[in-house]
């Protein structure tokens, strides 16, 4: 029995060797460790070999069977990594990544929402925000804006069931604002989406995006006004833009004026486009923010301040020649990719 084992070791080693793929392996494996297998079949004799060599015959049984386990199994190693070196063949895996596929880039009305931030910043104003969902108090009220005014009606202004609304414009938030500050200066700008019941065409979106300005200090003019917002819109449009400050009329500001910038249409007559709206804080609006705090912080007697609201989405639109403002929330890669 010991030496039919010595040679069944033999001859299966020689056969591990001469296996050439992974079938062969397996059949080889059935051949010798398998329920008829030839291994199986001898280790049945072992009841009949003399109790004085049993031991070590069962010795010899286990190592021809290990050794057969592992040969197998590392024949089956073996072809496994040639499997893997063929299928990696020809790929260098020291070359450098490919660059620019896939890589996005920033929404227009980001950009200019980034431009119009940053430069506002350097120039002293701070982030400020507030709610979307707002009362009648911040949106129209404490801005000096009559109950009969026609922004309040609910044809123009979405109404929720409890009286609130969605913010008209983001000037809501210069009474956020004042109502809590500790101290002057007021010095803020607050980007944000303002909310109106209009009829969606090429200029109008029921959703579209503001920047709010506010600053309040002691002896705030009319010259900073200009001043500040001259400087931010040659920022934008460069630094030859002309801007000019026509009167208006809004209920929160006195006085009150639009905003041109005079632009270059290339073969054309130069424009005159409308861009922002402005005015002096009127004494109202501190009025109102005084009965609120309960304090004398933004006395009007004490105190001046310039606020400013201008829409991203034109702005953007204006920049970059866009004729049509739902390109800007539809997502099309076309669109996109000009920018
Ligand atoms: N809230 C105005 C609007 O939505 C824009 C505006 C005008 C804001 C004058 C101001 C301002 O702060 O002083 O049309």
């Amino acid at each position: 029995m010991l030496s039919d084992l010595t040679s069944l070791h033999t001859e299966a080693l020689t056969a591990l060797d001469a296996a050439s793929d992974e079938t062969a392996l397996e059949a080889l494996r059935i051949d010798y460790l398998g329920k008829k297998g030839k291994l199986t079949a001898l280790s049945s004799g072992m009841k009949d070999v003399p109790p004085d060599i049993k031991k070590d015959v069962g010795a010899k049984l286990n190592e021809v069977r290990t050794a057969i386990t592992d040969g197998i199994t590392s024949r089956q190693l073996a072809f496994q990594a040639a499997k893997d070196a063929a299928s990696v063949s020809g790929l260098d895996i020291t070359l450098p990544g490919r660059p620019g596929q896939g890589t996005g880039s920033l929404h227009p009305l980001t950009q200019i929402r980034h431009l119009a931030i940053s430069t506002l910043r350097r120039m002293g104003f701070a982030l400020a925000e507030g709610p979307e969902i707002e009362t009648e108090w911040h949106c129209f009220d404490a801005l000096n804006t009559p109950a009969d005014h026609p922004a309040r009606n609910e044809s123009d202004t979405f109404y929720l069931n409890d009286g609130r609304l969605l913010r008209t414009h983001t000037s809501s938030v210069q009474i956020r604002t004042m109502e809590t500050v500790k101290q002057l200066p007021v010095r803020i700008i607050a980007p944000g989406a303002a909310y109106r019941r209009d009829e969606i065409d090429a200029t109008h979106l029921s959703v579209f995006n503001q920047l709010e300005g506010l600053y309040v200090d002691k002896d705030v003019s009319l010259a900073d006004l200009k001043g500040t917002l001259e400087y931010f819109f040659r920022e934008i449009f460069g630094p030859k833009t002309a801007v000019r400050f026509r009167p208006h009329f809004f209920p929160f500001t006195e006085p009150s004026f639009e905003i041109d910038v005079k632009l270059e249409a290339k073969g054309k007559e130069d424009r005159w486009i409308e861009i922002a709206g402005c005015g002096m804080v009127d004494p109202a609006v501190f009025e109102a923010v005084g009965q609120t705090r309960k304090d004398t912080l933004f006395d009007p007697t004490e105190i001046t301040g310039f606020a400013f609201g201008l829409g991203l989405d034109r702005l953007a639109m204006i920049l970059h020649g866009i004729t049509d403002i739902r390109h800007l929330i539809e997502n099309d890669l076309r669109f996109l990719r000009q920018f």
